[in-house]
């Protein structure tokens, strides 16, 4: 017996998701398709000179990737919207009408990248090539449209939950969701002073993936773990208010170490340092309580593959964001690393580890559901496919963070300490064989990576179309003994 996708097992909400998901996965390429030739590049400078040079490469590769996540997080969102309020989702035909309006202007975005690429410095290309802000860099009409989509995402969700019912995870998220979409409008001021504009915009660069993505995708766990694992919703839900509670009381104040050496007054040395360092507490608390929850639950759940990548999810985001975060933070250690490849190491452990596990994860409860709520336990039919999946991306992510991590290394020694950051030491480290070395290590991992991501593809395509068992049924979460 074949199982098809069949949309009679998904509500309204869970339709809209499964569209944002859709093209969640297709910018996910697109991420992965840019970042290869940005980074051939790096060993072939000549490779497509002038056609797609590096810099017009490396924005699409980081703005799809933005754009990707913001489509995984409104889809999880709207996946759990209806089951979580016990609602139907509010608005929903605007929420329809949001996604297509989104869509296209992402659409439109992406081919003036790739066949105007740049304009002259003035406010035409601002408001109609590229902002010039680096991961949000779409122009100013596409922000004006972002905003009208984001404002009509946010009534449906605070709509549906006031109709239905709030939960604690409601609360934090809608919450949440004012301060992601308000934090969007500190990118869109338009100052010519390089750094009060740069002050501005990393109010939404920092404080979205250190603050409100974090919570976001905190209350994305808590859901899943009530729903593939059973867990109990007063325990999930405590974790979750003092995660944020850390998250926020390190995080807000962390935003001090970008203000380093940008023009910004001395004052953010000390405080940018300190609270920085204090972030990655709340992401060590996040793996304690997956961990936790899972071996209450003697890993027994509904859904292996998703439950797989949400632990994925906090070990990465511990150690991408965490421990990689960490290492370049204090003023003393960022005088000599800041802006060199340690920096992409970080970047690219981070936003994988942190956010794309989590949205993966999503896409497997989406696929399950969408077939039917198949079985997706043990001996699952073609179970080697997400297992290998998960594999080559996460080899392939760490592979390429510990290559940039020894460029970076080489670049804060010879570049910085020895060389004294002039010029010619500059090019004394860009040539140093450990740093073309690890180009080309960091090559060999992405196409490792890009293999994990067709077999992702392939195995949300046919995961659970073979099957014949139903989902499996959870016992009741055993009581809590007292000591
Ligand atoms: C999931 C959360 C995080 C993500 C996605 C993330 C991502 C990034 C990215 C992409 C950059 C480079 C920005 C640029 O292009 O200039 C960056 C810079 C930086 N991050 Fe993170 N980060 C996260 C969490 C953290 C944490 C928790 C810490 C500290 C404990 C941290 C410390 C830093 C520092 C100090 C820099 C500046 C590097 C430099 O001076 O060049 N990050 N981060
Ligand atoms: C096919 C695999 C990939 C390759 C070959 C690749 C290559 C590159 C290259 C060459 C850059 C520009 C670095 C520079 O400016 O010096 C870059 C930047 C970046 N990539 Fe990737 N990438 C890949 C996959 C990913 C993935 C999976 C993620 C995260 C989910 C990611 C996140 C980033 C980020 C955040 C930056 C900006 C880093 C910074 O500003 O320091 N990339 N990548
Ligand atoms: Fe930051």
């Amino acid at each position: 017996m074949v199982r098809a996708f069949d949309s009679n097992y998904l509500n309204g909400g869970q339709k809209l998701a499964i569209k944002y998901f859709s093209v969640a996965v297709i910018l996910f390429f697109a991420q992965l398709l840019f970042g290869l030739l940005a980074g051939l590049q790096y060993l072939h400078p000549d490779f497509l000179h002038g056609i797609l040079d590096f810099n017009v490469n490396r924005m699409v590769h980081i703005n799809a990737m933005i754009v990707w996540m913001l489509y995984g997080f409104i889809g999880s969102v709207y996946w759990f919207l209806e089951e979580e309020s016990g609602h139907e989702v509010v608005g929903l035909k605007l929420g329809n009408l949001g996604f297509w309006l989104l869509t296209a202007a992402v659409t439109v975005v992406v081919l003036v990248y790739l066949l105007v690429q740049t304009g002259p410095g003035n406010d035409f290309t601002r408001w109609f090539i590229n902002e010039g802000r680096e991961y949000i860099e779409a122009p100013r009409w596409a922000d004006i449209g972002i905003v009208i989509v984001m404002l009509i995402f946010f009534y449906n969700v605070a709509m549906t939950f006031a109709r239905g019912k709030w939960s604690g995870i409601a609360g934090v998220l809608t919450l949440d969701l004012i301060a992601l979409a308000g934090l969007y409008l500190a990118g869109m001021f338009y100052v010519t002073n390089i750094s009060i504009d740069q002050y501005w915009w990393w109010w939404v660069v920092h404080l979205w993936v250190e603050a409100t993505w974090e919570v976001l995708v905190g209350c994305m766990v808590a859901w899943s773990l009530i729903h593939i694992l059973g867990a109990r919703r007063k325990i999930v839900e405590t974790w979750l208010y003092i995660e944020v509670a850390m998250m926020f009381g390190s995080g807000i104040l962390g935003l001090g170490h970008h203000y380093f050496w940008a023009g910004q007054p001395e004052y953010w040395l000390a405080i940018g340092g300190f609270f920085s360092a204090l972030e990655p507490i709340p992401l060590v608390a996040m793996v304690v309580h997956s961990i936790y929850d899972a071996g209450v639950h003697h890993l027994r759940n509904r859904n292996h593959p998703a439950l797989a990548w949400i632990i994925a999810h906090t070990f990465g985001n511990f150690l991408g964001a965490g421990v990689w975060g960490f290492m370049h933070t204090l003023p003393q250690v960022n005088l000599y690393t800041h802006g060199t490849q340690w920096t992409s190491s970080h970047g690219h452990l981070a936003f994988f580890g942190a956010y794309a596990t989590i949205n993966i994860a999503f896409f497997y409860l989406a696929v399950q559901r969408w077939r039917g709520d198949v079985w997706m336990g043990a001996n699952l039919v073609g179970g080697w496919r997400w297992k290998w999946a998960l594999t080559l991306l996460s080899v392939g992510v760490m592979g390429m963070t510990i290559a940039l991590l020894i460029a970076g290394y080489e670049q804060s020694f010879i570049e910085r300490a020895q060389g004294g950051s002039t010029w010619s030491a500059y090019f004394a480290a860009q040539t140093h064989p450990w740093f073309v070395e690890s180009m080309a290590w960091r090559m060999l991992f992405g196409w490792v990576t890009v293999a994990g991501f067709v077999l992702l593809v392939w195995d949300l395509l046919t995961v659970g179309k073979y099957e014949t068992r139903p989902v499996e049924a959870l016992a009741e979460e055993p009581a809590l003994t007292s000591a």
